[in-house]
Parts: structure tokens; C-alpha cells; sequence
């Protein structure tokens, strides 16, 4: 942190190329390292921001499959949209650059085949699901089955979303394919492993001794994952869509996503400058890895231990990750159609690419997770942006067009409050840095505004428009201090607020933008003419806030149409299906298993005989509430352990469009134990 580097490499993690981008992915990842960024270079450092699409991997490959097209369909429709809403928007990005492109395929195989030849990589054959009827292998997310932690139906072959836990495919019961909807079965496939383990003690000391100041969440994250104990990674798939692992008798096999996507940030230098090397190679670079909380375990340990073993590469310095942002209470989901999609926020609200700006990075999620609403937008733009920084900038501007037809005054003389106001400058300005030396972009935005609640302070302490009639030249000196408070605002508010600052200086006639003249008393030349005043900002009416919210409540609707649905699976005879009994039945008995989030274990009346079934619905029902309930049950599952507990059958659930599960109800006059047919 005090080396002083020759450069700064700024990287944002690649977007899947699978949907359009929301206002999480700006709050957690791309407002801030734009705003470092413009921070940065406004100090004259050397700095360059690289980003683009991921566009392998199975979210890209299924979003494909279900609307029937090609990857490369997909992924160039969103590819462009996304370029051109980052660029809308004002992210700064020095190259948005793309994963399916040849330098990238270049870089990515060649970096793979260095560790190869090296013998970094252990090999291994294992057994994987395979899919007779697709005749492909399933990788992470093309498998679905049911968690052996909290028994959740919907877990996925990597990850089960309900209680968090990392899976392997093999560890699910009733494993089922998501292409076909069939039961795979296991087949052997060899795979390439990237060694973590070996990696361990270098880890430990790198970033549990060596980077104690990242933030807490990064560091509290990536110390689990070490104690935990690491083991070794597959960094390639049996999958037709990727870069193909470069060596001999790998056909059908590609680079794994968290394997290429990450070296695309050197891909996309590569493709920016024939310097890249310097960039990536020399102790002298810093290299920071804006992301959010969700890719931690993937650029603290996995790339770095990657970087590592090639040798030749620099390590990130931070790896400043933001948590989450939550839309109206509830979480973002692409599934749900619950977000609010950048591309349609500009169009809805041209010209006010700063309001969003400044409403995500003012209430960025930086140490927990955060709630964005369309009130506290409304709030923000009017009480703050139009009440502080735009009336203090239009009453500075209004009356030097007033008293002195536009031309900035001269100062008269200083009085100690002047110069305590001026003062005040530079301490704003050094505490701006501060926080955004260490990523604390809320705390520096909030510290910049305080320079325009200075300005309102110092117009209504001096009171210029009282003051005229009896001493004009006091005015003349007050409202030059005033104009130059507004210079220094322009440049001070510049990474924050990039298009209203620009228009401010249009307004001042002030073309120098670098950090070190922010306090500066002279950047505005006695005489010099200002601008006609024009508002900066506008107040946002109820109406326009009251159809976001509509806007939302309908999309989220319709989402029965848009939401994913599993594919049809294989028609069953009438007879398999007789084969299930499925009963009505009353829960008697239910009591939260203990040491489990999500599980409930509940005595029930099949009509048949009272037995006990475990069933993981302890997050949308309280026990407390459940005996006397009307279910259905199908009663002749074979019997399984759920946590040490014997399960005789299964409650049939469903989903609503929130994502919460409830029972399918039987009428109710129907007794226990009638058949369900
Ligand atoms: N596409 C990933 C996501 O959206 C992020 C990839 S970051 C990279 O979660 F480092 F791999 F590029
Ligand atoms: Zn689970």
C-alpha cells in the first residue's frame, strides 16, 4: 500500500454475456471501479480499466437451449447491448473486450498449455454423469437433483441455492438431466486438476498474513475457504462450448469458465496494448480486482494460485469486493424478471445517467448487503443533488450574472472566515482521498458533497444579497470564493458525477480537471465570463417514481411466461405413473430439526398409519403453525435418511413465482388416506 507504483491495471469482472445489466451488478462492481478510476487518472496516474463479456459456460449454453438459438446468438445479442449500456452510462472502461474473440482463445490456450507442459496439473479419471439420450456428458449446472443437506428438490450439480452449500454433481440424490430430463448415468471422463492444495501454505501467507488490510468480507471469505482445507480443482469440462483444452486426445473437452474468464482480463489488455506485459508482468503495477462477493473464492484464491503457477504473472494488491443489492426488499433475480435493467433506465431517463450514479454509490453495498428503492432515489436526487450541490451552484452563478453581468469579481480583500472557508477545501479534498484510497466509496461521496453543503453555508453565513446595498466589494470577494468552491466542486465531484461536472465546467468556462488544483484559490480569472445559469439537476416528480414501482409489480408478473420451466420429461404409461401412491394426509406433529435452516421433521397422518417425514420447508412455513394442515403425500417412496432421520414419504410441494415453496392442498373435505389419481 505505501510502494508507490509506476501504474495501475483496474480490472471488472467480466459480465455473463447471458442477460442484459442490472443495478446490482453497477452498485457492487462497475460504479466504483469507474469511479477509482477517474480518481486515479485525475491524480495523473498511469491506469488503464479492462473489461467484456464472459461468454462460456453453462448459463450461456442454457439460456441458448431454451430459447432455441446458438450460443454465439446469445452472446453476441447481449455482448452488444451490454457494451453499449457501460459506455451510456459513463463506465470509463479503456477496452470492453470479449471472451469468444482469437486473442482471447490465444491467450487462454497458451496459458493452460504452459501449465500443462510444465506438469502443473494433475490428471484424473472420474466418474461423471452422462446423458444417453443427449449423448453429452452434464456438467455443474446441466444437473439437477436433490441436496443431501436440506433435501431442496432444485439443488444444481455445482451449487444448492437454498442453503448455499458447494456440491458436486454426484452428490445429489435422484440425480436428473436438464437437457433430457432423464436419469444419467455414470461414465468415466478424465480431466485436467489445477493442485490447491499444494497451494495451501503459499496462500496462507499471502493473503491471511500478507493482505490483512483487504476488506472484511474478502478477507473473512477467503480465510474460511483456506481453514477448510483446499483441494484440488477440474479446470476443464466436457462441453462443446468454450476454448478447447489444447492438447492431444482432449476432444469434445473445453477450458473450464473460472478458468478462461479470468484470464480474459490479460486477453483484453493484449488486445489494448503491445505494452501489456508491463501491465501484467512488473512488480511495479498495481493490479486491483473490482467484483462482487459471489466471484471472491474465484480471483483470491483460484486465479491468483493459477497466476502463481505460471510464474511470470503479478498478483491483485485488492481484491475490493462489494455484498449484494437488494431491489424494493426483495432479492434481484433474472429468473423472477425482478430487476431494474440498465438499458432501460436510460431510456427512461435520459440525460440522468449521474442520478443513478450517485443513489448506487451513495448506498453501495459495501459492508453488508443494501436495499435500493425508487423512493430513496427520489430522495437522493431531490433533497441532495438539487437541494445542495444544484442550488448552491445556481445561487453562485445567478448572482454573479445578477451583480456583475456574468464576469467573475475580483477579491476585494479576505477575512478570516474566507480563509477558513478556502481552507476547508483541501481538508475535504484529502479526506476524499482517504476514503477512496481504501475503497470506502459511500464515506468519500458522502465527504464530497460536503463541499457544496460548505458552499450553501458560506452563501447563507455572508449573505450576499443582503449585504450588496451596503457594501458591494464584500459581495465581489464573497462570490468569487463562492465560483471558485464551484471549480474545485467540478473536479472533486468528477469520478462521482462525470456528465454533470462536465456540464459545470461548461457553465464556469473552466477547462483544467486535475486533482491537485481542487482548493486552489485562483482557478476561475477575475473578469473571466461564466455561463448563463442552467439547472444541473432536475427534481424527479411521484409520477415518475410511482411507474418504475408499476413498472416493476408487472414485469415480476408476467414472469409464469418468461421464467425458466423445466423441460417436459419422458412420457411415463399410465401404469408407471399408477405405480406412485399419492395420498391425502394431516401433519399432526412439526418441529424444526435442529441444527438445520431449512428442516422440518413432522409426525403425519397418511389415513394409512401416523409415520414421519423430513421435508425442507422451514423457510416458508413456522412449525408452530403446521399441525392440523392438509397435504399430499406420495407414500411409497423408498424410505431415506434426511440428517440421521428415517424419511417415510415425501409432502408434495410447488413453487410460486417468488421462489417460495407450498403445499399442493387437497380439498377440504377430503379425509386421510384418499387416493390422489
Ligand atoms: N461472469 C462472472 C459472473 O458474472 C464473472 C467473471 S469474472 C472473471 O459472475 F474474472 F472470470 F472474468
Ligand atoms: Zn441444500
Amino acid at each position: 500500500m505505501n510502494k508507490s507504483y509506476k501504474r495501475y491495471l483496474v480490472t471488472s469482472a467480466l459480465p455473463y454475456a447471458n442477460g442484459p445489466i442490472h443495478l446490482g451488478h453497477l452498485a457492487g462492481v462497475y460504479v466504483p471501479s469507474d469511479i477509482y478510476t477517474r480518481y486515479q487518472r485525475l491524480k495523473g496516474k498511469k491506469i488503464i480499466h479492462v473489461c467484456g463479456s464472459d461468454e462460456h459456460g453453462v448459463p450461456i449454453t442454457l439460456k441458448a437451449r431454451n430459447e432455441g438459438v446458438s450460443p454465439q446468438e446469445i452472446v453476441d445479442r447481449y455482448h452488444e447491448i451490454n457494451k453499449k449500456a457501460f459506455e451510456d452510462f459513463g463506465i470509463a472502461f479503456d477496452i470492453y473486450s470479449r471472451t469468444s474473440n482469437k486473442v482471447h482463445y490465444e491467450t487462454a490456450s497458451e496459458f493452460f498449455r504452459k501449465l500443462y507442459d510444465e506438469g502443473k496439473f494433475i490428471e484424473k479419471t472420474t466418474e461423471q454423469y452422462y446423458d444417453k439420450e443427449a449423448g453429452s456428458f452434464l456438467a455443474d449446472r446441466y444437473i439437477t437433483g436433490t441436496c443431501p443437506h436440506c433435501s431442496n428438490q432444485d439443488a444444481y450439480g455445482d451449487q444448492c441455492e437454498q442453503c448455499g452449500t458447494s456440491l458436486s454433481p454426484t452428490e445429489l440424490i435422484n440425480p436428473t438431466s436438464r437437457l433430457s430430463g432423464s436419469e444419467p448415468e455414470l461414465r468415466e471422463t478424465r480431466h485436467w486438476y489445477l493442485p490447491l492444495d499444494k497451494y495451501e501454505p503459499w496462500l496462507k501467507e499471502w493473503i491471511l498474513e500478507e493482505h490483512q488490510e483487504w476488506k472484511p468480507n474478502v478477507y473473512g471469505q477467503c480465510k474460511s475457504w483456506i481453514d477448510q482445507g483446499l483441494n484440488p480443482r477440474a479446470v476443464s469440462r466436457d462441453l462443446n462450448w468454450g476454448v478447447p483444452v489444447p492438447v492431444e486426445g482432449a476432444d469434445g473437452k473445453v477450458l473450464y469458465v473460472w478458468f478462461d474468464a479470468p484470464i480474459g482480463y490479460i486477453s483484453a489488455t493484449r488486445e489494448l496494448t503491445d505494452d501489456w506485459e508491463k501491465y501484467w508482468k512488473d512488480e511495479d503495477t498495481r493490479m486491483i480486482h473490482f467484483i462482487g462477493k459471489d466471484n471472491i473464492v474465484f480471483h483470491c484464491i483460484i486465479f491468483p494460485t493459477m497466476l502463481k503457477a505460471e510464474g511470470s504473472y503479478i498478483l491483485p494488491d485488492n481484491v475490493p469486493a462489494n455484498e449484494f443489492l437488494n431491489l424494493e426488499n426483495d432479492k434481484i433475480s433474472t429468473s423472477r424478471n425482478w430487476a431494474v435493467w440498465l438499458h432501460e433506465y436510460l431510456e427512461d431517463f435520459p440525460g440522468k445517467q449521474d442520478v443513478l450514479r450517485y443513489v448506487l454509490c451513495a448506498n453501495a453495498p459495501e459492508a453488508k448487503d443494501n436495499d435500493f428503492t425508487w423512493k430513496d432515489f427520489q430522495n437522493r436526487n431531490n433533497n441532495e443533488l438539487v437541494a445542495i450541490l444544484g442550488n448552491f451552484i445556481n445561487r453562485a452563478i445567478v448572482l454573479t450574472h445578477k451583480y456583475y453581468d456574468g464576469k467573475v469579481p475580483p477579491v476585494t480583500g479576505m477575512e478570516d472566515y474566507d480563509r477558513q472557508v478556502i481552507g476547508e477545501i483541501g481538508a475535504i479534498r484529502a479526506s476524499v482521498e482517504k476514503s477512496l484510497e481504501n475503497f470506502r466509496f459511500r464515506e468519500a461521496v458522502k465527504l464530497a458533497m460536503d463541499l457544496a453543503r460548505l458552499g450553501n453555508k458560506y452563501l447563507a453565513d455572508t449573505e450576499p444579497w443582503k449585504v450588496i446595498k451596503k457594501d458591494p466589494d464584500r459581495v465581489s470577494t464573497i462570490l468569487n470564493i463562492s465560483l471558485q468552491i464551484s471549480a474545485s466542486l467540478s473536479i472533486l465531484l468528477e469520478p462521482f458525477l462525470p456528465f454533470s461536472m462536465e456540464k459545470l465546467r461548461r457553465f464556469l468556462n473552466f477547462e483544467k480537471v486535475d486533482w491537485s488544483l481542487i482548493g486552489e484559490a485562483d482557478l476561475l480569472e477575475t473578469g473571466q465570463m461564466i455561463g448563463k445559469p442552467e439547472l444541473l439537476f432536475e427534481k424527479i416528480e411521484d409520477t415518475a417514481i410511482e411507474q418504475q414501482l408499476e413498472k416493476l409489480q408487472n414485469s415480476r408478473k408476467s414472469v409464469g411466461k418468461d421464467t425458466e420451466v423445466a423441460a417436459q420429461k419422458p412420457e411415463v404409461t399410465f401404469d408407471e405413473f399408477s405405480k406412485m401412491d399419492i395420498r391425502t394426509a394431516t401433519i399432526v406433529e412439526a418441529d424444526k430439526v435442529p441444527k438445520t435452516k431449512k428442516l422440518i421433521k413432522m409426525l403425519v397422518d397418511t389415513g394409512i398409519d401416523q409415520r414421519t417425514i423430513v421435508s425442507g420447508i422451514a423457510e416458508y412455513y413456522d412449525p408452530d403453525t403446521l399441525p392440523g394442515r392438509k397435504v399430499c403425500v406420495l407414500v411409497n417412496l423408498a424410505p431415506r435418511k434426511i440428517k440421521g432421520i428415517e424419511s417415510q414419504g415425501m409432502i408434495l410441494l410447488s413453487e410460486n413465482s417468488d421462489g417460495q415453496l407450498y403445499f399442493v392442498e387437497p380439498g377440504e373435505e377430503a379425509h386421510n388416506g384418499a387416493e390422489v389419481n
